[in-house]
C-alpha cells in the first residue's frame, strides 16, 4: 500500500494521552506519512502548534469549533491569529457550523464562524469545515467568501447535490469512517461520485473508528479502510484513491517538503 496523508486526526486528544508517541512513532510503518492536526479550541491549537514542532510530518491547523463559539473572544481571536502566522499553521480549522447539538447559540456560531474566514482570507490560508445540520447556512456563509477563501467539508455526509455546491466554491470534500459503515448508504453514493480531484481522507481520530474497527479508539492508521471503501465504490486501484488524496492534501494546504517513498 502506498504512503498516505491522513488530512484530519486529532493526535492532541486526551485520548492518545497515554500511548500518543507510540502512535505516532508507528504512523510510518502504517503507511501514514504525514498528517493534519486541526484544533477545536485555544488549547487544543495550541496543542497542534507543539506537536508539530515535535514532529515534522505533523501540520497543524488553528481554529474554535462552532461547539466554543460562545466562548470566543478577542483575545482568543488574537491568539489564534498569532499562532496561525509564526507557527505556520496550514489551515483556519476546524471551524463551522452545529446544530445538531447547538452547544453554542446559532447567532453566535454564525459570528464567529464569519470571524475566522475573515482571518483565513487576510492570511490566504485554507480552512477546515466542520458543518452538521447546518448545510444551507455553511453554503450562505461560504459563498459569501467566493473566490477569497477555500478549503475542504471535513468528515462529508450530506449529499451529493450539496457536495456539488460546496464543490463550485472550490471546496474538496473529505470522507472519514462513515464512508465504511455498512448502512451509510446516502454517504457511499456520494463518495461514489466525487471526482478524484476533489477528494479527501481522514480519520477524525480519536472519533468516528471505520469499520471493521467500530468501537474501538480510532487512529490515523485506520484511514486506509477509508480508502480501500472510496476505492471498492468508485471501482478504482486504491493506490489511484490515496495518490489522488494526498495530492489534494498537498495542494490545498499549500504542504512543504512533503515526498513520498513509496
Ligand atoms: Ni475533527
Amino acid at each position: 500500500m502506498k504512503f498516505m496523508i491522513d488530512s484530519h486526526a486529532h493526535l492532541d486528544d486526551e485520548k492518545f494521552n497515554y500511548d500518543r508517541e507510540n502512535i505516532i512513532k508507528e504512523l510510518k510503518e502504517n503507511q501514514v506519512a504525514y498528517v493534519i492536526n486541526p484544533g477545536a479550541d485555544l488549547e487544543s491549537s495550541k496543542r497542534a502548534i507543539e506537536l508539530s514542532k515535535e514532529y515534522d510530518f505533523i501540520f497543524p491547523a488553528v481554529g474554535v469549533h462552532p461547539h466554543d463559539a460562545q466562548s470566543f473572544s478577542e483575545e482568543i481571536y488574537n491568539e489564534i491569529k498569532n499562532m496561525a502566522i509564526k507557527d505556520k499553521a496550514v489551515a483556519i480549522g476546524e471551524i463551522g457550523l452545529d446544530y445538531y447539538y447547538d452547544n453554542s447559540p446559532r447567532d453566535k456560531q454564525k459570528e464567529v464562524f464569519k470571524k475566522q474566514l475573515e482571518l483565513a482570507r487576510e492570511l490566504n490560508l485554507p480552512v477546515i469545515i466542520h458543518t452538521r445540520d447546518a448545510y444551507g447556512d455553511t453554503f450562505d456563509i461560504l459563498n459569501e467568501f467566493k473566490g477569497e477563501v477555500i478549503g475542504v467539508m471535513h468528515c462529508y455526509s450530506g449529499s451529493l447535490e450539496m457536495a456539488e455546491r460546496y464543490m463550485s466554491l472550490g471546496y474538496y470534500i473529505s470522507f472519514a469512517g462513515p464512508v465504511t459503515f455498512k448502512n451509510a448508504k446516502n454517504v457511499k453514493e456520494t463518495a461514489e461520485n466525487i471526482p478524484m480531484d476533489r477528494l479527501l481522507i481522514e480519520t477524525d481520530s480519536p472519533y468516528l473508528t471505520p469499520t471493521p474497527n467500530r468501537g474501538k479508539r480510532n487512529e490515523p492508521k485506520y484511514v486506509k479502510y477509508v480508502a480501500e471503501t472510496i476505492a471498492e465504490l468508485k471501482d478504482v486501484p486504491v493506490s489511484d484513491v490515496i495518490e489522488a488524496s494526498r495530492e489534494n492534501a498537498r495542494n490545498l494546504f499549500k504542504l512543504e517538503g512533503v515526498s513520498f517513498e513509496d
